[in-house]
Protein backbone atom coordinates (compact mmCIF):
# COMPACT_ATOMS: atom_id res chain seq x y z
CA UNK A 1 0.00 0.00 0.00
CA UNK A 2 1.54 3.69 -0.83
CA UNK A 3 1.70 5.97 1.94
CA UNK A 4 -1.29 8.31 -0.41
CA UNK A 5 -3.57 5.01 -0.57
CA UNK A 6 -2.55 4.86 3.45
CA UNK A 7 -3.05 8.49 4.33
CA UNK A 8 -6.34 9.04 6.40
CA UNK A 9 -7.22 11.93 4.36
CA UNK A 10 -7.39 9.25 1.84
CA UNK A 11 -8.99 6.74 3.77
CA UNK A 12 -11.64 9.36 4.76
CA UNK A 13 -12.38 9.55 1.08
CA UNK A 14 -12.95 6.27 0.17
CA UNK A 15 -15.05 5.54 3.44
CA UNK A 16 -17.19 8.77 2.49
CA UNK A 17 -17.45 7.72 -1.47
CA UNK A 18 -18.67 4.22 0.07
CA UNK A 19 -22.43 6.32 0.34
CA UNK A 20 -22.10 8.05 -2.52
CA UNK A 21 -23.26 6.38 -5.51
CA UNK A 22 -27.02 6.17 -4.17
CA UNK A 23 -26.65 10.02 -3.70
CA UNK A 24 -28.72 11.78 -6.31
CA UNK A 25 -27.96 15.43 -7.09
CA UNK A 26 -31.75 16.25 -7.61
CA UNK A 27 -32.04 15.19 -4.15
CA UNK A 28 -28.92 17.51 -3.19
CA UNK A 29 -30.45 20.44 -5.17
CA UNK A 30 -34.03 19.60 -3.47
CA UNK A 31 -32.28 19.44 0.36
CA UNK A 32 -30.82 22.37 0.05
CA UNK A 33 -31.62 25.56 -2.14
CA UNK A 34 -28.40 27.26 -1.32
CA UNK A 35 -26.86 24.28 -3.03
CA UNK A 36 -25.84 26.60 -6.37
CA UNK A 37 -24.64 29.87 -4.25
CA UNK A 38 -22.47 27.18 -2.25
CA UNK A 39 -20.72 25.74 -5.19
CA UNK A 40 -19.48 28.40 -7.30
CA UNK A 41 -16.40 30.46 -7.48
CA UNK A 42 -15.97 33.55 -9.62
CA UNK A 43 -12.06 34.58 -10.75
CA UNK A 44 -10.42 35.97 -13.52
CA UNK A 45 -13.84 36.57 -15.81
CA UNK A 46 -14.38 33.04 -14.87
CA UNK A 47 -17.04 31.37 -13.41
CA UNK A 48 -17.43 28.16 -12.37
CA UNK A 49 -20.71 26.51 -10.83
CA UNK A 50 -19.63 23.19 -9.58
CA UNK A 51 -23.22 22.48 -8.06
CA UNK A 52 -23.76 19.80 -10.71
CA UNK A 53 -21.57 17.51 -9.33
CA UNK A 54 -21.40 14.49 -6.94
CA UNK A 55 -20.66 16.06 -3.78
CA UNK A 56 -21.38 17.58 -0.58
CA UNK A 57 -19.82 20.07 2.04
CA UNK A 58 -18.08 17.01 3.64
CA UNK A 59 -17.10 15.80 0.09
CA UNK A 60 -15.49 18.94 -0.16
CA UNK A 61 -13.64 19.13 3.32
CA UNK A 62 -11.72 15.74 2.51
CA UNK A 63 -10.64 16.26 -0.56
CA UNK A 64 -9.39 19.63 0.58
CA UNK A 65 -7.49 18.01 3.39
CA UNK A 66 -6.55 15.61 0.98
CA UNK A 67 -4.84 18.20 -0.82
CA UNK A 68 -3.26 19.74 2.65
CA UNK A 69 -1.48 16.17 3.53
CA UNK A 70 -0.28 15.97 -0.09
CA UNK A 71 1.39 19.55 0.55
CA UNK A 72 -0.35 21.32 -2.58
CA UNK A 73 1.02 25.19 -0.75
CA UNK A 74 4.28 23.83 -0.47
CA UNK A 75 4.43 22.49 -3.92
CA UNK A 76 3.07 25.38 -5.56
CA UNK A 77 5.36 27.61 -4.11
CA UNK A 78 8.23 25.50 -5.22
CA UNK A 79 7.24 25.41 -8.70
CA UNK A 80 6.91 29.51 -8.51
CA UNK A 81 10.42 29.66 -6.97
CA UNK A 82 11.81 27.78 -9.64
CA UNK A 83 12.94 25.06 -7.75
CA UNK A 84 14.02 21.78 -9.75
CA UNK A 85 10.50 20.03 -9.18
CA UNK A 86 11.01 18.35 -12.48
CA UNK A 87 13.60 15.52 -10.55
CA UNK A 88 13.85 13.08 -13.88
CA UNK A 89 14.91 15.92 -16.00
CA UNK A 90 16.93 17.74 -13.32
CA UNK A 91 14.53 21.05 -13.97
CA UNK A 92 12.69 23.75 -13.21
CA UNK A 93 8.93 24.11 -14.00
CA UNK A 94 8.68 27.81 -15.23
CA UNK A 95 5.68 28.30 -17.58
CA UNK A 96 4.90 30.93 -15.57
CA UNK A 97 7.47 33.01 -15.72
CA UNK A 98 6.81 33.46 -19.55
CA UNK A 99 3.34 35.72 -18.35
CA UNK A 100 4.79 37.44 -14.99
CA UNK A 101 3.46 40.73 -15.70
CA UNK A 102 5.17 41.64 -12.31
CA UNK A 103 8.71 43.48 -11.80
CA UNK A 104 10.18 41.18 -9.33
CA UNK A 105 13.01 39.17 -10.48
CA UNK A 106 12.68 34.90 -11.27
CA UNK A 107 15.78 33.54 -9.64
CA UNK A 108 17.24 30.42 -11.48
CA UNK A 109 20.58 28.95 -10.04
CA UNK A 110 21.37 32.42 -8.96
CA UNK A 111 20.46 34.17 -12.13
CA UNK A 112 17.50 36.34 -13.08
CA UNK A 113 15.39 34.87 -15.91
CA UNK A 114 12.97 37.56 -16.76
CA UNK A 115 15.37 40.00 -18.42
CA UNK A 116 16.34 36.65 -20.97
CA UNK A 117 12.11 36.52 -21.39
CA UNK A 118 11.50 40.15 -22.07
CA UNK A 119 14.48 40.11 -24.60
CA UNK A 120 12.58 37.47 -26.44
CA UNK A 121 9.24 38.87 -26.11
CA UNK A 122 10.71 42.10 -27.39
CA UNK A 123 12.29 40.46 -30.50
CA UNK A 124 8.58 38.86 -30.96
CA UNK A 125 7.13 42.20 -30.68
CA UNK A 126 9.75 43.58 -33.54
CA UNK A 127 9.48 40.94 -36.49
CA UNK A 128 5.53 40.40 -35.86
CA UNK A 129 5.23 44.40 -36.18
CA UNK A 130 7.60 43.73 -39.39
CA UNK A 131 6.02 41.17 -41.11
CA UNK A 132 1.96 42.99 -40.46
CA UNK A 133 3.33 46.10 -41.29
CA UNK A 134 4.84 44.93 -44.05
CA UNK A 135 8.53 46.11 -43.55
CA UNK A 136 9.74 42.48 -43.94
CA UNK A 137 9.03 41.38 -47.32
CA UNK A 138 9.28 37.99 -49.23
CA UNK A 139 12.17 37.54 -51.92
CA UNK A 140 10.05 39.41 -54.61
CA UNK A 141 9.41 42.24 -52.98
CA UNK A 142 5.95 41.39 -51.75
CA UNK A 143 4.63 41.31 -48.02
CA UNK A 144 3.77 37.80 -46.09
CA UNK A 145 0.50 36.40 -46.36
CA UNK A 146 0.90 33.13 -45.56
CA UNK A 147 2.47 31.90 -41.92
CA UNK A 148 3.54 27.79 -42.18
CA UNK A 149 4.06 26.95 -38.78
CA UNK A 150 6.10 23.36 -38.63
CA UNK A 151 6.41 21.75 -35.30
CA UNK A 152 4.34 19.11 -33.76
CA UNK A 153 2.40 18.54 -30.07
CA UNK A 154 3.28 21.70 -27.41
CA UNK A 155 5.01 23.41 -30.91
CA UNK A 156 1.81 22.88 -32.42
CA UNK A 157 -1.59 22.52 -30.69
CA UNK A 158 -1.00 25.38 -28.49
CA UNK A 159 -0.56 28.17 -30.66
CA UNK A 160 -3.07 25.98 -33.32
CA UNK A 161 -5.58 26.17 -30.79
CA UNK A 162 -5.14 29.64 -29.65
CA UNK A 163 -4.52 31.10 -33.36
CA UNK A 164 -8.25 29.75 -34.22
CA UNK A 165 -9.28 30.42 -30.94
CA UNK A 166 -8.68 34.30 -31.48
CA UNK A 167 -10.11 34.19 -35.11
CA UNK A 168 -11.99 37.62 -34.82
CA UNK A 169 -8.85 39.17 -33.98
CA UNK A 170 -6.91 38.38 -36.79
CA UNK A 171 -5.75 39.64 -39.74
CA UNK A 172 -7.86 38.41 -42.63
CA UNK A 173 -4.95 38.72 -45.23
CA UNK A 174 -2.68 37.21 -42.99
CA UNK A 175 -3.03 33.44 -43.10
CA UNK A 176 -1.34 31.24 -40.36
CA UNK A 177 -1.13 27.03 -41.06
CA UNK A 178 -0.25 24.41 -39.25
CA UNK A 179 1.51 21.24 -40.49
CA UNK A 180 2.81 18.54 -37.64
CA UNK A 181 1.70 15.32 -39.17
CA UNK A 182 4.92 13.40 -41.18
CA UNK A 183 2.14 12.09 -43.44
CA UNK A 184 3.52 13.75 -46.41
CA UNK A 185 -0.35 14.82 -47.34
CA UNK A 186 -0.15 17.41 -44.46
CA UNK A 187 2.35 19.59 -46.01
CA UNK A 188 1.94 19.13 -49.43
CA UNK A 189 -2.07 20.47 -49.23
CA UNK A 190 -0.95 22.91 -46.65
CA UNK A 191 2.32 24.23 -49.59
CA UNK A 192 -0.75 24.08 -52.67
CA UNK A 193 -2.07 26.84 -50.89
CA UNK A 194 0.92 29.09 -50.47
CA UNK A 195 3.30 31.07 -52.82
CA UNK A 196 6.35 30.79 -52.09
CA UNK A 197 7.55 34.15 -52.27
CA UNK A 198 5.04 35.28 -50.00
CA UNK A 199 5.26 32.62 -47.56
CA UNK A 200 6.71 32.17 -43.99
CA UNK A 201 7.55 29.44 -42.54
CA UNK A 202 8.26 28.70 -38.66
CA UNK A 203 10.18 25.79 -37.92
CA UNK A 204 9.07 25.18 -34.10
CA UNK A 205 11.06 22.74 -32.05
CA UNK A 206 12.08 22.92 -28.56
CA UNK A 207 14.79 20.06 -29.63
CA UNK A 208 15.58 20.84 -33.23
CA UNK A 209 15.86 17.09 -33.63
CA UNK A 210 11.76 15.86 -33.93
CA UNK A 211 11.60 13.71 -36.90
CA UNK A 212 7.72 14.53 -37.77
CA UNK A 213 9.38 18.60 -37.52
CA UNK A 214 12.67 17.99 -39.29
CA UNK A 215 11.10 16.31 -42.20
CA UNK A 216 8.54 18.71 -43.09
CA UNK A 217 10.99 21.43 -42.64
CA UNK A 218 13.12 19.80 -45.38
CA UNK A 219 10.64 19.61 -47.35
CA UNK A 220 9.07 22.75 -46.93
CA UNK A 221 12.68 24.05 -47.89
CA UNK A 222 12.73 21.95 -51.06
CA UNK A 223 9.60 23.57 -52.41
CA UNK A 224 10.95 26.97 -51.35
CA UNK A 225 13.78 25.79 -53.40
CA UNK A 226 12.05 24.50 -56.58
CA UNK A 227 9.86 27.07 -56.91
CA UNK A 228 12.05 30.41 -57.71
CA UNK A 229 13.75 30.60 -54.25
CA UNK A 230 16.81 30.98 -53.35
CA UNK A 231 19.50 29.97 -50.87
CA UNK A 232 20.40 33.08 -50.26
CA UNK A 233 16.26 34.01 -49.12
CA UNK A 234 15.94 31.29 -47.05
CA UNK A 235 16.68 33.82 -44.18
CA UNK A 236 13.65 35.90 -45.31
CA UNK A 237 11.23 32.86 -45.20
CA UNK A 238 12.56 31.07 -42.41
CA UNK A 239 12.55 31.29 -38.90
CA UNK A 240 12.91 28.88 -35.80
CA UNK A 241 11.97 28.63 -32.35
CA UNK A 242 14.30 26.45 -30.67
CA UNK A 243 16.60 25.77 -27.39
CA UNK A 244 19.05 24.11 -29.75
CA UNK A 245 20.44 27.15 -31.75
CA UNK A 246 23.25 25.04 -33.32
CA UNK A 247 20.91 22.44 -35.17
CA UNK A 248 18.81 25.01 -36.18
CA UNK A 249 21.70 26.97 -37.77
CA UNK A 250 23.14 24.14 -39.11
CA UNK A 251 19.79 23.47 -41.00
CA UNK A 252 20.14 26.75 -42.78
CA UNK A 253 18.13 29.29 -40.26
CA UNK A 254 19.55 32.47 -39.94
CA UNK A 255 21.28 33.17 -36.55
CA UNK A 256 19.24 36.21 -36.21
CA UNK A 257 15.78 34.19 -36.96
CA UNK A 258 16.13 32.11 -34.43
CA UNK A 259 13.46 32.50 -31.21
CA UNK A 260 15.18 31.32 -28.10
CA UNK A 261 13.34 29.15 -25.40
CA UNK A 262 14.59 26.93 -22.63
CA UNK A 263 14.64 23.62 -21.06
CA UNK A 264 12.37 24.82 -18.41
CA UNK A 265 9.34 25.46 -20.49
CA UNK A 266 7.94 22.10 -21.14
CA UNK A 267 6.54 21.46 -24.79
CA UNK A 268 3.14 20.99 -23.87
CA UNK A 269 2.93 24.41 -21.67
CA UNK A 270 5.57 26.42 -24.28
CA UNK A 271 2.07 28.20 -25.96
CA UNK A 272 3.32 31.56 -23.65
CA UNK A 273 6.91 31.44 -25.15
CA UNK A 274 8.54 31.68 -29.04
CA UNK A 275 6.32 29.30 -29.84
CA UNK A 276 3.61 31.67 -29.66
CA UNK A 277 4.63 33.38 -32.57
CA UNK A 278 2.23 32.13 -34.98
CA UNK A 279 -0.06 34.18 -32.30
CA UNK A 280 1.75 36.97 -32.36
CA UNK A 281 1.68 37.16 -36.05
CA UNK A 282 -2.01 36.43 -36.32
CA UNK A 283 -3.46 39.07 -33.90
CA UNK A 284 -0.45 41.05 -33.07
CA UNK A 285 1.99 41.14 -29.85
CA UNK A 286 -1.15 43.81 -28.20
CA UNK A 287 -3.08 40.84 -28.10
CA UNK A 288 -0.69 38.02 -27.67
CA UNK A 289 0.43 40.20 -24.56
CA UNK A 290 -3.39 40.55 -23.08
CA UNK A 291 -3.50 36.50 -23.64
CA UNK A 292 -0.34 36.90 -20.86
CA UNK A 293 -1.98 38.76 -18.68
CA UNK A 294 -4.93 36.63 -18.62
CA UNK A 295 -3.03 33.28 -17.80
CA UNK A 296 -0.80 35.67 -15.54
CA UNK A 297 -4.17 36.78 -13.46
CA UNK A 298 -5.19 33.05 -13.00
CA UNK A 299 -1.68 32.34 -11.35
CA UNK A 300 -1.88 35.19 -9.58
CA UNK A 301 -5.49 33.64 -8.37
CA UNK A 302 -3.92 29.95 -8.20
CA UNK A 303 -1.07 31.49 -5.91
CA UNK A 304 -3.39 33.58 -3.61
CA UNK A 305 -6.92 32.71 -3.36
CA UNK A 306 -7.69 30.24 -0.40
CA UNK A 307 -7.92 26.56 -1.68
CA UNK A 308 -11.74 26.59 -0.88
CA UNK A 309 -11.86 29.01 -3.43
CA UNK A 310 -10.00 28.77 -5.96
CA UNK A 311 -10.52 27.61 -9.32
CA UNK A 312 -7.36 25.43 -10.43
CA UNK A 313 -8.14 23.15 -6.97
CA UNK A 314 -11.77 23.21 -7.05
CA UNK A 315 -11.39 21.55 -10.63
CA UNK A 316 -8.67 19.46 -9.82
CA UNK A 317 -9.90 17.87 -6.75
CA UNK A 318 -13.40 17.14 -8.43
CA UNK A 319 -10.92 15.23 -10.86
CA UNK A 320 -9.35 13.27 -8.25
CA UNK A 321 -12.90 12.72 -6.42
CA UNK A 322 -14.33 11.00 -9.67
CA UNK A 323 -10.86 9.17 -11.11
CA UNK A 324 -9.96 7.64 -7.51
CA UNK A 325 -13.15 7.46 -5.39
CA UNK A 326 -15.94 6.98 -7.84
CA UNK A 327 -14.54 4.94 -10.41
CA UNK A 328 -15.03 7.29 -13.49
CA UNK A 329 -11.66 7.46 -15.65
CA UNK A 330 -12.60 9.76 -18.69
CA UNK A 331 -13.13 13.69 -18.54
CA UNK A 332 -15.07 15.06 -21.90
CA UNK A 333 -14.39 18.75 -22.34
CA UNK A 334 -17.34 20.42 -24.25
CA UNK A 335 -16.80 24.56 -25.05
CA UNK A 336 -19.79 25.31 -26.74
CA UNK A 337 -17.91 27.97 -28.70
CA UNK A 338 -16.79 27.27 -32.32
CA UNK A 339 -13.71 28.99 -31.94
CA UNK A 340 -12.61 26.56 -29.21
CA UNK A 341 -12.77 23.85 -31.20
CA UNK A 342 -8.79 22.78 -30.79
CA UNK A 343 -9.53 23.16 -27.22
CA UNK A 344 -9.84 19.41 -26.51
CA UNK A 345 -7.44 18.27 -28.23
CA UNK A 346 -5.14 20.91 -27.21
CA UNK A 347 -6.14 19.83 -22.89
CA UNK A 348 -5.30 15.70 -24.41
CA UNK A 349 -1.33 16.38 -24.63
CA UNK A 350 -1.69 19.22 -21.56
CA UNK A 351 -2.87 16.64 -19.19
CA UNK A 352 -2.43 12.82 -20.31
CA UNK A 353 0.67 13.71 -21.42
CA UNK A 354 1.16 15.26 -17.81
CA UNK A 355 -0.63 12.72 -15.66
CA UNK A 356 -0.62 9.91 -17.64
CA UNK A 357 1.90 8.01 -15.07
CA UNK A 358 2.69 4.97 -13.06
CA UNK A 359 5.67 5.44 -11.30
CA UNK A 360 5.26 7.96 -8.33
CA UNK A 361 8.37 10.34 -7.30
CA UNK A 362 9.47 7.99 -5.14
CA UNK A 363 10.31 5.90 -8.05
CA UNK A 364 7.54 3.47 -6.66
CA UNK A 365 4.64 1.92 -9.12
CA UNK A 366 1.35 3.59 -8.03
CA UNK A 367 -1.28 1.66 -6.31
CA UNK A 368 -4.13 4.03 -7.71
CA UNK A 369 -5.39 5.39 -10.73
CA UNK A 370 -3.71 8.79 -12.08
CA UNK A 371 -4.50 10.62 -15.25
CA UNK A 372 -7.93 10.53 -16.84
CA UNK A 373 -8.91 10.35 -20.78
CA UNK A 374 -9.42 13.58 -22.07
CA UNK A 375 -11.83 13.62 -24.64
CA UNK A 376 -14.46 15.71 -26.19
CA UNK A 377 -15.60 18.05 -28.95
CA UNK A 378 -17.72 21.84 -29.37
CA UNK A 379 -21.43 21.66 -28.55
CA UNK A 380 -23.65 21.41 -30.63
CA UNK A 381 -21.87 19.43 -32.64
CA UNK A 382 -21.20 16.80 -29.70
CA UNK A 383 -24.44 16.26 -28.92
CA UNK A 384 -25.92 15.07 -32.37
CA UNK A 385 -22.21 12.69 -31.22
CA UNK A 386 -21.72 11.09 -28.86
CA UNK A 387 -24.42 12.34 -26.14
CA UNK A 388 -26.55 9.44 -26.89
CA UNK A 389 -23.93 7.19 -24.52
CA UNK A 390 -23.33 10.22 -22.21
CA UNK A 391 -27.05 10.23 -21.33
CA UNK A 392 -28.27 6.66 -21.60
CA UNK A 393 -24.88 4.77 -21.66
CA UNK A 394 -23.68 2.37 -18.86
CA UNK A 395 -20.46 4.78 -18.86
CA UNK A 396 -20.99 7.69 -16.02
CA UNK A 397 -18.67 10.51 -18.06
CA UNK A 398 -17.90 13.59 -15.83
CA UNK A 399 -17.64 17.02 -18.54
CA UNK A 400 -16.92 20.30 -18.42
CA UNK A 401 -19.14 22.25 -20.31
CA UNK A 402 -17.50 26.26 -21.25
CA UNK A 403 -19.72 28.50 -22.52
CA UNK A 404 -19.19 32.29 -23.64
CA UNK A 405 -22.24 34.96 -23.08
CA UNK A 406 -21.25 36.70 -26.06
CA UNK A 407 -20.41 35.29 -29.43
CA UNK A 408 -18.03 37.38 -31.79
CA UNK A 409 -20.56 36.79 -34.54
CA UNK A 410 -23.81 39.31 -34.72
CA UNK A 411 -26.14 36.53 -34.97
CA UNK A 412 -27.24 37.17 -30.87
CA UNK A 413 -30.35 34.52 -31.93
CA UNK A 414 -28.29 31.64 -32.69
CA UNK A 415 -25.76 32.58 -29.83
CA UNK A 416 -29.06 32.30 -27.05
CA UNK A 417 -29.50 28.81 -29.07
CA UNK A 418 -26.13 27.60 -28.01
CA UNK A 419 -26.44 28.71 -24.66
CA UNK A 420 -29.75 26.98 -24.52
CA UNK A 421 -28.52 23.79 -25.43
CA UNK A 422 -25.66 23.99 -23.14
CA UNK A 423 -27.79 24.33 -20.34
CA UNK A 424 -30.21 22.11 -21.08
CA UNK A 425 -27.85 19.13 -21.74
CA UNK A 426 -26.54 20.31 -18.53
CA UNK A 427 -29.99 20.52 -16.76
CA UNK A 428 -30.94 16.54 -18.41
CA UNK A 429 -27.92 14.67 -17.34
CA UNK A 430 -28.21 15.87 -13.71
CA UNK A 431 -32.08 15.69 -13.46
CA UNK A 432 -32.44 12.59 -15.90
CA UNK A 433 -36.22 11.41 -16.68
CA UNK A 434 -37.82 9.08 -14.34
CA UNK A 435 -40.43 6.46 -15.52
CA UNK A 436 -43.71 8.61 -14.31
CA UNK A 437 -42.41 11.72 -16.45
CA UNK A 438 -41.94 9.64 -19.49
CA UNK A 439 -45.50 7.71 -19.37
CA UNK A 440 -47.13 10.88 -18.44
CA UNK A 441 -45.75 12.51 -21.49
CA UNK A 442 -46.74 9.53 -23.67
CA UNK A 443 -49.87 9.40 -22.61
CA UNK A 444 -50.43 12.97 -23.18
CA UNK A 445 -49.52 12.56 -27.05
CA UNK A 446 -52.40 9.80 -26.98
CA UNK A 447 -50.08 6.77 -26.97
CA UNK A 448 -51.42 3.47 -24.89
CA UNK A 449 -50.81 1.96 -21.87
CA UNK A 450 -49.59 -1.06 -23.45
CA UNK A 451 -47.38 1.01 -26.04
CA UNK A 452 -46.32 2.93 -23.26
CA UNK A 453 -44.81 0.64 -20.84
CA UNK A 454 -42.91 -1.03 -23.81
CA UNK A 455 -41.48 1.96 -24.62
CA UNK A 456 -41.21 3.78 -20.97
CA UNK A 457 -37.96 1.71 -20.28
CA UNK A 458 -35.77 3.34 -23.25
CA UNK A 459 -37.05 6.47 -22.65
CA UNK A 460 -35.84 7.01 -19.23
CA UNK A 461 -32.57 8.65 -18.19
CA UNK A 462 -31.35 7.92 -14.69
CA UNK A 463 -29.33 11.48 -14.70
CA UNK A 464 -26.86 12.76 -11.85
CA UNK A 465 -24.40 12.73 -14.38
CA UNK A 466 -21.94 15.43 -13.19
CA UNK A 467 -21.17 18.44 -14.54
CA UNK A 468 -19.08 21.73 -14.44
CA UNK A 469 -20.01 24.81 -16.02
CA UNK A 470 -17.40 27.52 -16.82
CA UNK A 471 -18.81 30.51 -17.89
CA UNK A 472 -17.11 33.66 -19.59
CA UNK A 473 -18.55 36.83 -21.01
CA UNK A 474 -16.35 36.26 -24.41
CA UNK A 475 -13.71 34.50 -26.05
CA UNK A 476 -11.15 37.42 -25.66
CA UNK A 477 -7.05 36.71 -25.61
CA UNK A 478 -7.15 37.74 -22.29
CA UNK A 479 -10.37 35.33 -21.07
CA UNK A 480 -8.48 32.01 -23.05
CA UNK A 481 -5.31 33.11 -20.98
CA UNK A 482 -6.83 32.67 -18.20
CA UNK A 483 -9.20 29.84 -19.31
CA UNK A 484 -5.49 27.90 -20.70
CA UNK A 485 -3.99 28.85 -17.13
CA UNK A 486 -6.52 27.06 -15.32
CA UNK A 487 -6.69 23.98 -16.65
CA UNK A 488 -2.51 24.13 -16.27
CA UNK A 489 -2.93 24.58 -12.99
CA UNK A 490 -5.71 22.04 -12.72
CA UNK A 491 -3.38 19.35 -14.11
CA UNK A 492 -0.28 20.27 -11.76
CA UNK A 493 -2.76 20.28 -8.34
CA UNK A 494 -3.55 16.38 -9.63
CA UNK A 495 -0.06 16.05 -10.57
CA UNK A 496 0.81 17.04 -6.35
CA UNK A 497 -1.80 14.65 -5.27
CA UNK A 498 -1.39 11.82 -6.84
CA UNK A 499 2.78 12.27 -6.02
CA UNK A 500 3.90 11.81 -9.64
CA UNK A 501 5.96 14.13 -12.16
CA UNK A 502 3.96 15.74 -14.20
CA UNK A 503 6.69 17.74 -15.96
CA UNK A 504 8.57 14.67 -17.96
CA UNK A 505 7.19 12.56 -20.89
CA UNK A 506 9.40 9.44 -21.12
CA UNK A 507 6.34 7.25 -22.20
CA UNK A 508 6.59 8.99 -25.27
CA UNK A 509 10.24 7.92 -26.13
CA UNK A 510 9.73 4.08 -26.94
CA UNK A 511 7.47 3.97 -29.74
CA UNK A 512 10.17 6.50 -31.26
CA UNK A 513 13.12 4.32 -30.46
CA UNK A 514 11.41 1.22 -32.04
CA UNK A 515 10.17 3.77 -35.26
CA UNK A 516 13.94 4.09 -36.42
CA UNK A 517 14.35 0.07 -36.68
CA UNK A 518 10.52 -0.32 -38.16
CA UNK A 519 11.86 2.29 -41.19
CA UNK A 520 15.11 0.25 -41.72
CA UNK A 521 13.23 -2.57 -42.08
CA UNK A 522 10.19 -0.72 -44.16
CA UNK A 523 13.35 0.40 -46.44
CA UNK A 524 14.49 -3.18 -46.69
CA UNK A 525 17.03 -4.00 -44.45
CA UNK A 526 15.25 -6.66 -43.26
CA UNK A 527 17.99 -7.18 -40.40
CA UNK A 528 16.54 -4.15 -38.56
CA UNK A 529 12.94 -6.39 -37.97
CA UNK A 530 15.05 -8.83 -35.78
CA UNK A 531 13.40 -9.13 -32.19
CA UNK A 532 9.96 -7.49 -33.67
CA UNK A 533 7.11 -9.75 -33.39
CA UNK A 534 5.86 -11.77 -35.84
CA UNK A 535 2.81 -9.52 -36.42
CA UNK A 536 4.55 -6.56 -37.02
CA UNK A 537 7.37 -8.54 -39.21
CA UNK A 538 4.18 -9.36 -41.20
CA UNK A 539 2.45 -6.27 -41.25
CA UNK A 540 6.10 -4.85 -42.28
CA UNK A 541 6.10 -7.01 -45.43
CA UNK A 542 2.25 -6.23 -46.17
CA UNK A 543 3.56 -2.75 -46.53
CA UNK A 544 7.40 -3.06 -47.71
CA UNK A 545 7.86 -1.03 -51.13
CA UNK A 546 8.10 -2.83 -53.87
O1 LIG B 1 5.45 14.16 -27.89
C1 LIG B 1 6.65 14.30 -27.20
C2 LIG B 1 7.20 15.70 -27.26
O2 LIG B 1 8.44 15.69 -26.66
C3 LIG B 1 6.29 16.72 -26.63
O3 LIG B 1 6.42 16.81 -25.27
C4 LIG B 1 6.69 17.94 -27.37
O4 LIG B 1 5.72 18.92 -27.23
C5 LIG B 1 6.81 17.41 -28.78
O5 LIG B 1 7.36 16.12 -28.61
C6 LIG B 1 7.62 18.23 -29.73
O6 LIG B 1 8.95 18.37 -29.33
P1 LIG B 1 9.89 19.46 -29.97
O7 LIG B 1 9.29 20.80 -29.69
O8 LIG B 1 11.20 19.28 -29.29
O9 LIG B 1 9.97 19.22 -31.45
Amino acid sequence: MSSLTDSSAWRALVEHSKSMPSVHMQTLFDADPQRAAKFRCEATGILLDYSKNRVTEETFNLLLALARSAGLEDWRARMFNADTINHTEARAVLHVALRNRSDSPLMLNGEDIMPAVRKVQAKMRDFSQAVRQGSWRGYNGKPIKDIVNIGIGGSDLGPRMVCEALKPYARADLRTHFVSNIDGDHIQDTLSLCEPSTTLFIVSSKSFSTQETLNNALAARAWFLGNGGSEIEIRKHFVAVTTNAKAATEFGIDSDSLFDMWDWVGGRFSLWSAIGLPIALSVGMEEFDALLAGAYAMDQHFCNAPLTDNLPVILGLLGVWYNNFLGFDTLAVLPYVQHLEHFPGYLQQGDMESNGKRIDRNGNEVDYQTGPIIWGSTGTNAQHAFFQLMHQGTKPIPADFILVRDSHSDLANQQRMLLANGLAQMEALMRGKTADTVAQELSEKGVSAEECERLSPYMVFEGNKPTNALLMDKLTPERLGALIALYEHKIFVQGIIWNINSFDQWGVEYGKQLAKNTLNALNGELEAAKGFSASTKSLIDALKSE
